[in-house]
């Protein structure tokens, strides 16, 4: 029998790969990430939906926006589920037992997210909570300081970005297209808010890592940018 037995034995943490993909909203992140996702068969953080959660958590609990305490202890003591179901399209979002799926990418909820992801003890509350995404076999996070603050060491960092233009016009198609009414002014008016104040907050701006890898995706397809990044991957020994 040997001396040590293999309950003593501390636990040792795998922490798998890591891809990130940062950069303004409407660039294609979120389509580019479900892509690698499936690719590589690995695990995905929307950071941004944490950020949206936190907004609509704080918009029922009446908690107002100027309140910076309050607004930490919603993301502290977030209860919020990712349920992955086979009946509903994509991932299904749990608020306190409330599915907010549909809320959580309307326009005002973007906009309260930006307002929220600005509050420093916001982020500070939500660090922990991205950072447990990480697992074998590997993680694709998505959002606006994965690679600059979360998971600084990650193998490989993407910043994927476009003109608000043409950001705009892709946000105006998803709209018209699926029955709403939209004007193409003001939804690149909001874009260019949204991008002033993720890029100029004091706190984690958006802003690409200096070791990262810059796709601007104006007139380029998103499998287009799938390739370019797929290539990168393979260089950095990711793909099998
Ligand atoms: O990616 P998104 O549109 O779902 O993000 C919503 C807001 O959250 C966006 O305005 C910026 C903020 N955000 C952030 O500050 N940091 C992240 N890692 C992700 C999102």
């Amino acid at each position: 029998m040997s001396d040590i037995e293999v309950k003593d034995l501390p636990e040792v943490k795998l922490a798998g790969p890591v891809i990130t993909v940062d950069g303004p909203s409407g660039a294609g992140k979120g389509t580019l990430c479900q892509m690698l996702a499936a690719k590589l068969n690995w695990a995905l953080l929307d950071s941004g939906a944490l950020y949206r959660v936190t907004a609509l958590a704080a918009k029922q609990h009446g908690v107002a926006l100027d309140n910076e305490a309050g607004l930490e202890a919603i993301a502290a003591h977030l209860d919020v589920q990712f349920k992955v179901s086979a009946e509903q399209a994509g991932v299904q979002v749990i608020l306190e037992g409330d599915n907010v799926t549909s809320d959580l990418r309307t326009e005002e909820t973007g906009a309260i997210a930006s307002q929220v992801a600005a509050v420093n003890a916001v982020r500070s509350a939500l660090l922990e909570r991205q950072r447990a995404f990480q697992q074998e076999p590997g993680l694709i996070a998505d959002g606006r300081d994965m690679g600059t603050v979360v998971f600084p060491s990650a193998e490989l960092k993407v910043y994927l970005t476009a003109s608000a233009e043409e950001r705009g016009q892709r946000r105006y198609k998803q709209l018209i297209e699926s029955g709403k009414n939209a004007s193409l002014a003001g939804i690149i008016e909001d874009i260019r808010a949204r991008d002033d104040r993720d890029m100029n907050r004091t706190v984690a701006p958006l802003k690409p890592a200096d070791d990262a890898i810059v796709i601007d995706s104006t007139s380029m397809s998103i499998e287009t940018v799938f390739e370019q990044v797929q290539q990168a991957a393979e260089k950095a020994g990711l793909l099998a």
